[in-house]
């Protein structure tokens, strides 16, 4: 297993002081994609009790969430919910904001511009999409660690490997978004923030 894979705790403190400046008191439901091993769902959902945290992913993935969550026993977590990018549409309930973590170098690019399409189509104006994980800008990587870690992904699935931020930036605006902000997180890693604009498409 790469370092990259292992849950990164390192990451939850500044992942959740992002979450903390765009989370408004309106939104009352974040749906999570490929929620894993919940363990975001269990650091953030407690510090953000004005909003439920919505956990997803793969069928396979259950057992382990249910585990963690009945362990865990926060009141503002639901779910598991089925989703899968490429598979399913996104459940019937509501939800303000989008949160991902670590998936885009995990599906192929084609299921990443089929969920970007998806936000797009099933957003509301001003809804918030935020997305967490390795980037490379200008066609490179930005850390050694970063390199290796892609060529790993991609041995054991060829169809993953670390996105151009570029390319989601582009694919995020043909699809109704614009950039509210990118940041730097430690551990070469990025969390991109994007809002939906008025709905023209
Ligand atoms: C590297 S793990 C990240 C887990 C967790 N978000 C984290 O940051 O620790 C990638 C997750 O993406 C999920 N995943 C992979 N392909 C997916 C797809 N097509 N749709 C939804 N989730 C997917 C996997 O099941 C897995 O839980």
């Amino acid at each position: 297993m790469n370092k990259n894979e292992i849950p990164n705790d390192r990451n939850q403190a500044p992942i959740f002081e992002i979450l903390k400046e765009i989370v408004t008191d309106g939104d009352k439901n974040i749906f999570e994609i490929g929620s894993g091993s919940a363990q975001h769902a269990v650091f953030m959902a407690p510090k953000l009790p004005g909003i439920t945290w919505i956990t997803s992913d793969l069928t396979e993935n259950h057992k382990i969430i249910k585990a963690r969550l009945e362990e865990a026993k926060i009141p503002n977590i639901r779910g598991p919910f089925q989703f899968e990018v490429g598979k399913d549409d996104f459940p019937r309930i509501p939800f303000d904001l989008v949160f991902t973590a670590n998936t885009f170098h995990i599906m192929s690019w084609k299921n990443c511009k089929t969920l970007m399409k998806n936000l797009g189509n099933r957003l509301r104006e001003g809804s918030q999409v935020i997305i967490y994980g390795p980037f490379n800008y200008n066609g490179k990587f930005t850390s050694e660690s970063n390199a290796s870690f892609d060529v790993w992904l991609k041995e054991r699935n060829p169809e993953s490997g670390i996105r151009a931020f570029e390319d989601v930036n582009n694919n995020m605006i043909k699809n109704g978004f614009t950039l509210y902000k990118d940041f730097e997180m430690p551990a070469n890693n990025r969390t991109l923030v994007f809002t939906r604009l008025n709905f023209v498409k």
